[in-house]
């Protein structure tokens, strides 16, 4: 395996994923940045949450970590450091494809924003969960099946449903084997991209809780995205709030909610509806953005 950059192995200090001034451009546009110029860290046992509207960049930011960026995007700068437990410190961002292949799935784990797409119709959820068992730490046979059954069991899905298929499942429960398929091989930082959006809330409550203490028996890092507000107050330790490609916060849970910043961040957070009615919706008030200087954004797209 190629190692870009090693520091130490996995130094105490170090965080376990460090985005250094990560940008990622349009191959046809590249003055054009998607993101532009991030930066944050997430260290295991954690979770970060990037929280933004639609187009903010929240997604291709992840997918950046996985390398999964599209073959029309590219990574114009930036460094994804991820401090591996055996190997030390990797710049993900510039490991060959072979290198990545083998971290993903078994050290970096990702949950998609569209799990039903990333289920295959076809095949029962037993396999698809062992599929990545079987690749990465070539388990077969007996105790394929006994890990299987255990992974089930710990998102909460009766083992006797390993033979069913995808469309044979509730969403909540398909939701729960996206997550145990990421969880397999036990990895050291899961990336989920809005996994709860499309459930209802008592479901969603369920996989929050779910993901909150396998995080913690596993002290996995988490990178949660999300736009939902109390689902940063339920299970964040570190938010960063994007915009248009930027940065324009980042902190401590408690920071970023009781005492925001930026504007956009304030916006954000008086959009937040009230339980008891008593604050009106307020719609976001972009004049900030003329202090921001936004990536290629024309404000009349804002109006
Ligand atoms: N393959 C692509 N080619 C060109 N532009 C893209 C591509 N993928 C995403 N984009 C653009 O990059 C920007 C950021 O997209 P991204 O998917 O990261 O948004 P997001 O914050 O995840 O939004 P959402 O909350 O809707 O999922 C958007 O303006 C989007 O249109
Ligand atoms: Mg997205």
């Amino acid at each position: 395996m190629t190692v870009k950059s090693s520091v130490d192995s996995i130094s105490s200090g170090q965080p376990l994923l460090q985005l250094e001034h990560l940008s990622v451009a349009s191959k046809k546009l590249p003055s054009h940045c998607l993101v532009n110029d991030v930066s944050f860290s997430i260290e295991a046992g954690k979770t970060t949450c990037v929280v933004g509207e639609s187009g903010s960049g929240k997604s291709l930011t992840a997918l950046s970590v996985m390398g999964l960026l599209s073959k029309q995007l590219q990574l114009s700068s930036g460094k994804v450091l991820f401090n591996d437990a055996e190997l030390g410190i990797l710049d993900l961002a510039h490991l060959d494809s072979e290198s990545l292949r083998k971290i993903r799935g078994a050290k970096i784990a990702m949950i998609f924003q569209e799990p039903m797409t990333s289920l295959n119709p076809v095949l029962t959820i037993g396999y698809q969960i062992g599929e990545s068992l079987t690749t990465h730490l070539g388990l077969k046979g007996a105790a394929l099946k006994i890990r299987i059954a255990s992974l089930l069991e710990m998102v909460g899905i009766p083992v006797d449903r390993a033979n069913s298929y995808p469309d044979e499942l509730s969403g909540g429960q398909r939701q729960r084997v996206m997550i145990a398929m990421s969880i397999a091989c036990e990895p050291q930082l899961l990336i989920a991209d809005e996994p709860t959006t499309a459930l209802d809330v008592t479901v969603q409550a369920q996989i929050l809780k779910l993901l909150d203490s396998l995080k913690n028996r596993m002290n996995m890092g988490m990178l949660f995205i999300t736009h939902d507000f109390g689902v940063v107050a339920d299970i964040a330790d570190n938010v960063v709030v994007m915009f248009r490609g930027k940065i324009v916060e980042s902190g401590t849970k408690s920071d970023v909610l009781n005492y925001p910043q930026h504007p956009y961040t304030k916006a954000l957070l008086a959009c937040v509806p009230d339980v008891d009615g008593v604050k009106p919706l307020q719609p976001i008030d972009y004049r900030w953005l003329d202090e921001l200087s936004p990536v290629g954004v024309l404000e009349e797209e804002l109006q």
